[in-house]
C-alpha cells in the first residue's frame, strides 16, 4: 500500500484544466501519494478520450496507487468500494456497469478512469454529487434523486480509504460483490468491443464481462457496456 491516505500531499484547485493531468504532471515529477482534486475541471478526461463534463458541484479527484499484483481487477476494485460509500451516505441503490461506471437509475452517475504507469496507477473518479442538472440524456446526479448535499471533501476522504481497504483486504470479494450489484444483468445492450447488441449475462472471475452472442457465450476484456435497448 502507497503510504496511508492521511498522509497523502492535497493539492486544491477552484478550478483546473484536468485533475488527471495535474496527477500525471506529479506523478512524472517523481512525486508519490498525491491527491489532487477540484471545484470546477475546464477539459476533465473520460475513458476512450472523452470529454468528462465536470458541472460545479461536483466532485473530481486523482490520486495515486500502487499496482501491487492486483493486475486485471484494480479498476473493478475501485468501482466496487466507490459504490460502496456512495451507497452508505445516499442511502439508495448504486449500481455497476462493466467495467466500472457507477450507474442511479439506469443512468450513469459516476465515472473511473485508471491509468497505469509502471507500477503506479492514477485513479481519477468524478462524481456528480452536488449538481443539480445535467444536459445528457444517460446522466444524472445524486442531489437530482436525494436533494441531499454532501460535503464533497468528507466524501472523497471515505473513497480513498475504502479503495485503500478493498485493495488490501478484501480482493477475494471483488468479483462477487460485483456480480450483487451489476447493473444491466439480463438485458440487451450494445458491447463496443463485439460492435453489436448482446445479452449480458454476468461476469467472470478474471474480470470479464460474459455476454450471449450469436447463440455462443463469449468473454469481452475490453470495451464497455454502452447502451441497453
Ligand atoms: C469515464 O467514465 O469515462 C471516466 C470519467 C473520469 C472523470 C474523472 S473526474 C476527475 C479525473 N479528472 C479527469 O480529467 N478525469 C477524471
Amino acid at each position: 500500500m502507497k503510504g496511508f491516505e492521511n498522509k497523502m500531499e492535497e493539492y486544491h484547485f477552484s478550478n483546473i484544466n484536468s485533475t488527471q493531468d495535474y496527477a500525471k504532471k506529479l506523478y512524472l515529477e517523481g512525486k508519490n501519494n498525491f491527491l489532487v482534486y477540484a471545484d470546477n475541471q475546464t477539459a476533465g478526461r473520460g475513458r476512450n478520450g472523452r470529454l468528462w463534463k465536470s458541472p460545479s458541484g461536483g466532485l473530481w479527484f486523482s490520486f495515486d496507487m500502487d499496482l501491487g499484483d492486483v493486475k486485471g481487477l484494480f479498476t473493478m476494485a475501485i468501482g466496487v468500494a466507490t459504490r460502496e460509500v456512495l451507497e452508505e451516505i445516499y442511502k439508495c441503490k448504486v449500481q455497476l456497469k462493466w467495467p466500472n461506471d457507477l450507474i442511479l437509475d439506469r443512468k450513469k452517475v459516476a465515472g473511473i478512469l485508471c491509468e497505469k504507469f509502471n507500477y503506479t496507477v492514477i485513479v481519477g473518479i468524478g462524481i456528480n454529487t452536488n449538481v443539480e442538472y445535467v444536459d445528457e440524456e444517460k446522466a444524472t446526479t445524486f442531489f437530482n434523486k436525494t436533494k441531499i448535499n454532501v460535503n464533497n471533501y468528507e466524501v472523497m476522504k471515505k473513497i480513498i480509504e475504502r479503495c485503500n481497504e478493498v485493495i488490501n483486504s478484501r480482493m477475494d470479494k471483488v468479483i462477487d460483490i460485483f456480480r450483487e450489484n451489476m447493473a444491466y444483468k439480463g438485458e440487451v445492450c450494445f458491447v463496443s468491443a463485439l460492435g453489436k447488441d448482446v445479452k449480458v449475462l454476468d461476469v467472470s472471475d478474471n474480470g470479464c464481462l460474459i455476454v450471449e452472442a450469436d447463440n455462443e457465450t463469449k468473454e469481452v476484456s475490453a470495451g464497455e457496456i454502452n447502451v441497453c435497448i
